[in-house]
């Protein structure tokens, strides 16, 4: 083969047939295709698109790359979530430990934030003592005993991933849904679940700003799980507004245990019971009532026994930033409008998110709402209240934060989607 023609056939509006996409993405991997080649390749997939069989292959090799986790030992079934990322998105925390109280084993590889989303390990490192990197064998005796890992993925797992996604990051071709859905995909086949249910945001804070975007992205994805022989269901859930009431880790962990101990904000408690249900439901288990176990502190049990096996004290105090500052209401009326990806810049330059890799975050900065679209609101009153140890950094948040919500006349109504706009399946 020579790579040349693979990325003229694409460039073309060919397909390309299996044999090119195996050798592709292994020679790639191996270092034999180019950097330079392989962003080519990538931008004419980004222009001319693959269909549902050269995606599917474009997925196994990539899983092929590395190796593959094997769950069927386990006395339990498996299921696992995947958020396609958005602000104040802290679901997988009070969400893991309600599946496994639930009787089904989570076994959660999960990421840093990267821009102006969180990641779910940077939250859980706001946690003194507690650790990300776990080898095989204790993940897979941690989900025995304890019934849920969150945990960062190792360098096995689709490592043409790694490479891949990193070129894409700084080549202009992150947003490709062939490539996005082979992305998560290969490294949730890879992971070994038995049921994945996808939670694909959509609105100005997630990567899909439309609902045709999202639900494009999701039916791919939901089609290469079904075809890998995992279980798969997605909800296109809403993205325009933040999560919750906080975006920034310590800030999110805090707000998770209120969930897990019966309270938090409604959206947070709604969106972490649907898709809890789902899960349930595609691991066989849908007779379990997951409020039921919220209600009665299995859930939070889970959750301290998951903290402690992974070096972490679930009473430790969390930490909180230095400085703060209060935003507040000029007027009386409604919250109509709160705009994700400004909270969620403004999270991030406060010092909650970094800006390149190796940028180390701050465990309390972030962004507290007061309110949430469609709360009255008086002249006056605070709307959120910035988090930073560095107050240099309020300037240029407050800065991300200008038009960022809205007060319309009393009696005024905000225009959003629904928590949960569709199913797909
Ligand atoms: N997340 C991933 O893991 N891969 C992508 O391509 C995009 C988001």
């Amino acid at each position: 083969f020579d790579a040349v023609d693979v990325i003229r056939a694409k460039r073309d509006g060919h397909g390309l047939d299996d044999a090119q996409i195996d050798w592709v993405v292994d020679a790639y991997t191996r270092g034999a295709v180019a950097d330079e080649q392989m962003s080519a390749l990538a931008m004419a997939i980004l222009l001319n698109g693959m269909d549902r069989r050269e995606i599917s292959r474009w997925t196994a090799a990539m899983i092929a790359s590395g190796e593959r986790m094997d769950f069927s030992a386990l006395s339990r079934p498996t299921a696992d979530k995947h958020s396609t990322g958005g602000v104040g998105d802290k679901i997988t925390l009070p969400l893991a430990p309600l599946v496994a109280a639930c009787g089904v084993a989570v076994p959660q590889l999960s990421g840093r934030g990267l821009g102006h989303t969180g990641g779910t390990l940077d939250k859980l490192e706001a946690i003194p003592g507690w650790r990300a990197r776990m080898s095989n064998a204790e993940m897979l005796a941690q989900l025995e005993d304890v019934g849920a890992v969150i945990c960062a993925a190792g360098d096995g797992l689709a490592p043409a991933d790694k490479k891949l996604y990193a070129l894409r990051d700084v080549t202009g071709t992150v947003e490709a849904i062939p490539l996005i859905a082979s992305s998560i995909m290969s490294k949730k086949i890879a992971e070994g679940t038995g049921a994945l249910v996808l939670d694909v945001k959509v609105g100005s804070g997630a990567f899909m700003k439309t609902v045709d975007d999202a639900r494009e992205l999701a039916r791919t994805m939901v089609d290469l799980g079904t075809d890998a022989g995992v279980t798969t269901v997605a909800l296109l859930t809403n993205m325009q507004t933040p999560l919750g009431l906080t975006a920034g880790n310590a800030l999110e962990v805090r707000e998770s245990v209120e969930v897990l101990a019966g309270g938090g904000p409604d959206d947070v408690v709604e969106l972490t019971l649907a898709l809890a249900r789902e899960m349930l439901a595609a691991a066989g288990r849908d007779d379990v009532d997951p409020a039921e176990k919220l209600r009665d502190g299995s859930a939070m049990d889970v959750w301290r026994r998951m903290i402690a096996a992974q070096g972490g004290d679930p009473d430790a105090e969390l930490p909180r930033a230095r400085e703060t500052h209060v935003v507040t209401a000029p007027a009386e009326g409604v919250l109509t409008q709160l705009d994700a990806l400004k909270v969620g810049v403004a999270a991030w330059r406060l010092g909650a998110g970094r800006a390149r890799k190796e940028d180390v975050v701050q465990a309390g900065a972030g962004v507290e709402l007061h309110v949430k679209p469609g709360a009255p609101v008086r002249g006056g009153e605070p709307l959120m209240t910035l988090h930073t140890d560095t107050p240099e950094r309020f300037e240029r948040a407050l800065e991300a934060l200008q038009d960022s919500w809205f007060i319309a006349p009393d009696g005024s109504r905000p225009d959003l989607l629904p928590l949960v706009v569709e199913r797909i399946a």
